[in-house]
This record gives C-alpha cells, structure tokens and sequence, in this order.
C-alpha cells in the first residue's frame, strides 16, 4: 500500500473521516521529524494498536521561546519520509506553518497544573504550543489511539492530562525511552553534539542510573540523591537547568526518593539543551 503524504490538514481529516467510515482503527505518531530509531518505535507501539498509521512531522514555531532553536532545528524531509513509508505508515501529515496556524489565530489549549514546573517553568509557553499542536492533530487525524516517547515525561503527562479534562475520545500510549548502547537518550538535538559533547552527554543516563541505585539500596532523602545525580553531571560539565525527583503522577517534587518516583533531569551540553528521565 503507498503512502498518503497531506500537506493540507483538511484532506488529511477528509482521509481519516474516510478510515473511520471503513471502521479502521487510527493510530496517530506526533513528531517533529528528524526522525531516529525512538520515533520507529512509536510508530511500531501505534501499529500493534491500530489498522492504520498516521504521523505527522510538524516543528511548530508556537513550542518554541524566542530564544530556542526554532529557526535551527534539524530537518530532512525526504528521509523522514522513506523511513515512515519502511515503517509501514499509511499517511503522513506535512503541513507548512501557514496551513496550521492563521496569522490571526487566536485560541490556544493550556494545562494549568502538571505543566508549571520542570521544563514548563524553564521554557514559558512551551506546553501552550504542545497541547494547542496536539490537540489540533487529534481533530484533523481523528486518532483512536496516540503515542508519544516518555522521553518527553512531562509532555506525556500533559496530554494525558488534556485528553482526559477535554474528553478527547482517545487512548493515549506512552512508549519506552530508545537509547544509544551506552545510555544516551535518542534525541533528534543529539545532532547538535559536537567534540567532547557527546561523551559528556552520558552524564545525564549516568546520574539517572545513580538515582536508580540509590533507590534500590533503600528509601533516601530526596534532596540527598539529587545532589549525588548532581555531582554526577557536574563531572561529566554539564551545566545543570534542573534535576528532580518527583511524584509519578502529580509530578510534585517528593521528599523521598522511592520507588515509583520519577527522576528527571535537564541540562546543557555545551549550547544544547538535554533532558531524561528514569522511573525510579
Ligand atoms: O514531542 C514532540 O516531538 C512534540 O512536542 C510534539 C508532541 C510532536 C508536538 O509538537
């Protein structure tokens, strides 16, 4: 079966109207493009759950601060788009900003809780953009099911949140982080990784694993295991933006560090912004 590629959101509603109309399940994969091995694992996680597979590959300017790297984030259409078509999607979403967002649009979606702190209070705005793009994909893709990366914990977090306070009539999958074979996190700002960054950049997966054993050892103080993940990235000179521990579902910094906890990390490498996360 070829692939659909849309560039116009209202024919590919027009395609999904059709599959629902045949009673074939959606599955919807969001992304940004650049895609690497982490965004085929959403891909696969979305075929085993539905008939047909729909990803988008959107950088939407309205997730970006005016200091992040809107202008510079990586893009190679093309082979994202060979590597949905081997992927098996049945069509693709490929819009221009234009086609998303009128120049006088003017409602947006916001989530007034679990998105306040972690990357929400370092990137202001940034879960506005996520949860407005996202919820303007599941009207055009009309998804019986959706899958994000719990690279992005928050994130998936958020939309939970949305889907559930919003009634929006679909499953929301969250899919394992993808890692290289020494631990860093897929990331498509990977890329930007140059000289020693790379090596540095496994601070993050280490930090992560020393909370891991912390925790195995026995229930300890928070404040205590971050400092030690702390230390962690500050050996490996990784300018810290914040490290958390918090609760799983509340995302509420805990006292404890216990199993269940969530680990979170955001750090500089160099001029690149990188974050993990472990469940602990
Ligand atoms: O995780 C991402 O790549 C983006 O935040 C998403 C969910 C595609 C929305 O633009």
């Amino acid at each position: 079966m070829s692939m659909l590629i849309f560039q116009i959101p209202e024919e590919m509603q027009a395609w999904a109207l059709a599959q629902r109309a045949a009673g074939l399940r959606i599955g919807l994969v969001p992304t940004m493009g650049y895609l690497h091995a982490g965004h085929l694992s959403l891909i696969d996680a979305a075929k085993k759950r539905s008939d047909v597979v729909a990803v988008s590959i959107f950088v939407n300017p309205v997730q970006f601060g005016p200091n992040e790297d809107f202008a510079k984030y990586p893009r190679d259409e093309a082979r994202d788009l060979a590597l949905c078509r081997e992927a098996g999607a049945a069509a693709v979403l490929l819009p221009p900003v234009a086609a998303m967002y009128a120049p006088d649009a003017s409602v947006y979606v916001t989530e007034e809780r679990l998105g306040n702190g972690l990357c929400g209070a370092r990137r202001p705005g940034h879960f506005r953009g996520v949860c407005t793009v996202v919820a303007k994909l599941f009207n055009i893709a009309l998804p019986h099911v959706a899958v994000f990366g719990q690279k992005d914990y928050q994130q998936a977090a958020v939309i939970r949140r949305m889907v559930r306070d919003l009634n929006f009539p679909l499953e929301v999958v969250v899919a394992p982080i993808v890692r290289e074979a020494d631990g860093l996190a897929l990331s498509s700002r990977n890329v930007y990784l140059v000289g020693d960054e790379r090596a540095r950049a496994l601070g993050l997966s280490r930090a992560l694993q020393v909370a891991s054993e912390a925790v195995a050892a026995g229930p300890c103080a928070a404040g205590e295991v971050r400092g030690r993940m702390a230390e962690v990235l500050e050996r490996h000179a990784l300018k810290v933006d914040y490290v958390e521990i918090v609760d799983a579902e509340t995302l509420e910094p805990a006292a404890a560090a216990a199993r269940g906890h969530v680990a979170l990390i955001a750090v500089y490498c160099g001029r690149t912004r990188l974050i993990d996360n472990r469940v602990l």
